[in-house]
């Protein structure tokens, strides 16, 4: 297959009511005007999916923010990604550290929440990350080369699946790390990538995530093997998206 364009999503969390479509008709107008050089993505909350979806947009994939491990049955206040699918999703986030952290969501669960995804025909957005701890303690290759090795699938191709690393530490604190850090984060997922899955493994789209914003995305998404980015907080904002998404229309 060819190599996928990059990939800018917006993971809205938690965030979000009827009004904010407004903010989704905004991103969608900008986004007709100057035909981005990247997909674009919105996860909003699991009750904004349909509203979205009815919106028809040219330009914005939407996805959810997980799903179940299971394809249906007694999982009260569950959702599974075949329902997910059914409303329109195209993509479903999984293994989010709030998720993994919050949720006691382990390496294993994530594989099986990542195989539902995939087999339902959505690409699955993988989050790995370190934490504070595992950072300072000069864990974090060996944390994130584990739960890559863990947490995907065998079956993962460029189609199905995307990779996004977000530093735990960096998520909401304003904190980056360095350019020399994330391309060496970058090139390590990228090896265990290839190694497992040969030339797919060289295409599948590995998103930066944490504290991106407009003043440090061009700096980002220019390092090696950083083919997007998972925005929280500069997410819910079209303008604010919009101006990362905009970094693409300063590359060749
Ligand atoms: P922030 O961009 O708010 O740091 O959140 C990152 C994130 O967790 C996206 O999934």
């Amino acid at each position: 297959m060819i190599r996928p364009k990059p990939l800018v999503a917006g993971n809205w969390k938690m965030n979000g009511l009827r009004a904010s479509l407004n903010e989704i008709i905004k991103l969608n107008d900008f986004l007709v005007r100057s035909a981005p050089k990247c997909d674009v993505l919105i996860c909003p909350p699991v009750t904004l999916i349909s509203s979205i979806v009815q919106l028809n947009l040219e330009h914005v994939f939407i996805g959810s923010q997980d799903c179940h491990t299971n394809t249906n049955g007694a999982h009260t206040g569950d959702i599974s990604a075949e329902m997910l699918r059914d409303i329109g999703c195209s993509h479903i986030i999984i293994g989010h550290s709030e998720r993994r952290v919050g949720h006691g969501e382990d390496n294993k669960i994530v594989n099986k929440k990542a195989t539902q995804a995939q087999t339902v025909g959505t690409t699955a957005i993988i989050c790995v990350g370190e934490t504070i701890h595992e950072y300072e303690a000069k864990k974090t290759l060996e944390v994130i080369v584990s739960q890559i090795n863990s947490s995907i699938p065998s079956h993962a191709t460029a189609e199905n699946t995307i990779i996004a690393y977000e530093p735990i530490w960096a998520i909401g604190s304003g904190k980056v790390p360095t350019v020399g850090s994330v391309k060496e984060v970058h090139a390590v997922i990228r090896k265990v990538l290839v190694e497992r899955f040969g030339n797919d493994g060289d295409k599948i789209n590995i998103l930066y995530g944490g504290s991106v914003n407009a003043s440090n995305a061009h700096t980002l998404m220019s390092v090696v093997n950083v083919n997007g980015a998972l925005v929280g907080g500069a997410s819910l904002k079209a303008d604010d998206f919009f101006n990362i998404i905009s970094v693409y229309d300063q590359f060749d």
